[in-house]
């Protein structure tokens, strides 16, 4: 098949894009490098051996996304390109509506005037709410209300597209539930690449470890969980792209929305996770404590089981595997995919 991935370049999009090229399959990338560089994507060529058709183009404009569905017979979307900053979200929330929403709806516009009818969209945890669900999630559970306009944008484009397959029957929408990837190509050749202050916790660790940053600070030690620190389903980024192939062989194949969740089902902590990347890699993390970040909840995970007996789907890497491989992207790119 030929798959076209909006945001390709990215963190997820691009290790997607060497799951799908090793099964056989043709990638092309269309993204606009804002969080990004071309660099990812000649890397995905040179681990696989095999060339990645791309255009730097911007997912909301229509005119030259129409133009890259005619050059390309397109057999399935995976959406990837999105703002996922949650506290920039709350800053700008109309850069975040507008670009979240508008890239899904041309797409959408996009597919429907070139008969393209496979879409599997980059969702998140983060859709199950801030305090109507307990975990671990389920996806028959109701979406609940979101802390951020990041998350509200996931629940839209939800929404959205679950509309879109009741009105065209012939459409078939995979949603995709990811919780917390980490980890790296084991390569070391392609890994996430933060641009400025790391959001999240792992490449935060990874820019300790490495020199860039002095310290770790753990947001909260006084959740009401074992250590007191927030636990969350930490997810190797290979076992996330492989969810990806699988989830593309399933939407042709049905018709309709399916939702799954992407994660391991197993918490940790965010001291566990600090530990394990010490101990993985003989290398110590210096932390502190901070004050807890607002809109973070104690503890969720994954039900994962939807996605193992439908998709038969299962993760196989462990959590010494995610910190190894986070390291040995880090020490090998100390500034990522900049020179
Ligand atoms: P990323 O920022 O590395 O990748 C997103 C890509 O989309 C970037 O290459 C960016 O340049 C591109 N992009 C954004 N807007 C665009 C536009 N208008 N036109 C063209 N390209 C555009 O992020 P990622 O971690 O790979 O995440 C991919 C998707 O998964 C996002 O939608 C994100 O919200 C979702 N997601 C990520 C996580 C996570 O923790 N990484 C968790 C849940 C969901
Ligand atoms: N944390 C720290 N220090 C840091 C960064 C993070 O202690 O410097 C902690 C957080 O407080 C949290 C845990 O590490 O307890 C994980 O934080 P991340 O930012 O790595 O991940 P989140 O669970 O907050 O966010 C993730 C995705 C979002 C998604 C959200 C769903 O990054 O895209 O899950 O709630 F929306």
């Amino acid at each position: 098949m030929k798959i076209l991935l909006a945001g390709g370049a990215g963190y997820i999009g691009s290790h997607t894009a060497v799951a799908l090229l090793e099964a056989g399959h043709e990638v092309v990338v269309v993204d606009n490098y804002c969080n990004s560089c071309a660099e990812s994507i000649k890397r995905v060529e040179e681990l696989t051996g095999k060339s990645v058709v791309s255009y730097e183009a911007d997912v909301k404009d229509k005119a030259k996304m129409l133009e890259i569905f005619q050059a390309n017979s397109i057999d399935c979307v995976i959406h990837f390109a999105g703002l996922k900053a949650v506290g920039e979200s709350v800053q700008k929330p109309i850069l975040y509506y507008r670009n979240n929403i508008d890239t899904t709806l041309t797409l959408l516009e996009c597919m429907a005037e070139t008969g393209v009818h496979n879409f599997v969209f980059s969702s998140s945890a983060t859709v199950y709410g801030d305090s109507s669900n307990n975990p671990p999630y389920e996806e028959s559970m109701e979406r609940g209300k979101c802390s951020n306009p990041y998350g509200w944008t996931k629940s839209m484009m939800e929404q959205i597209l679950q509309d879109a397959a009741v009105a065209n029957k012939e459409l078939s929408v995979v949603l995709l539930r990811y919780f917390n990837p980490i980890g790296a190509h084991p390569s070391g050749r392609i890994g996430e690449d933060p641009q400025g202050i790391p959001n999240n916790l792992m490449p935060y660790i990874a820019q300790v470890a490495v020199g860039r940053r002095d310290k770790l600070t753990i947001f909260g030690d006084d959740y009401p969980t074992p250590d007191g620190t927030c636990r969350r389903d930490y997810i190797h980024v290979m076992d996330l792209a492989a969810g990806h192939l699988q989830a593309v062989e399933f939407a042709v194949q049905n018709k309709g929305t399916e939702i799954f969740n992407l994660g391991t089902g197993t918490p940790y902590s965010v001291l566990e996770i600090v530990r394990a990347f010490e101990n993985s890699n003989g290398i110590k993390v210096p932390f502190e404590f901070g004050p807890r970040r607002a809109g973070d909840l104690p503890a969720f995970w994954a039900d994962a089981s939807k996605a193992r007996e439908v998709l038969g789907w299962r993760t196989t890497y462990t959590l010494e595997d995610m910190c190894k491989d986070t390291w040995n992207w880090q020490k090998n790119n100390p500034q990522g995919y900049r020179k």
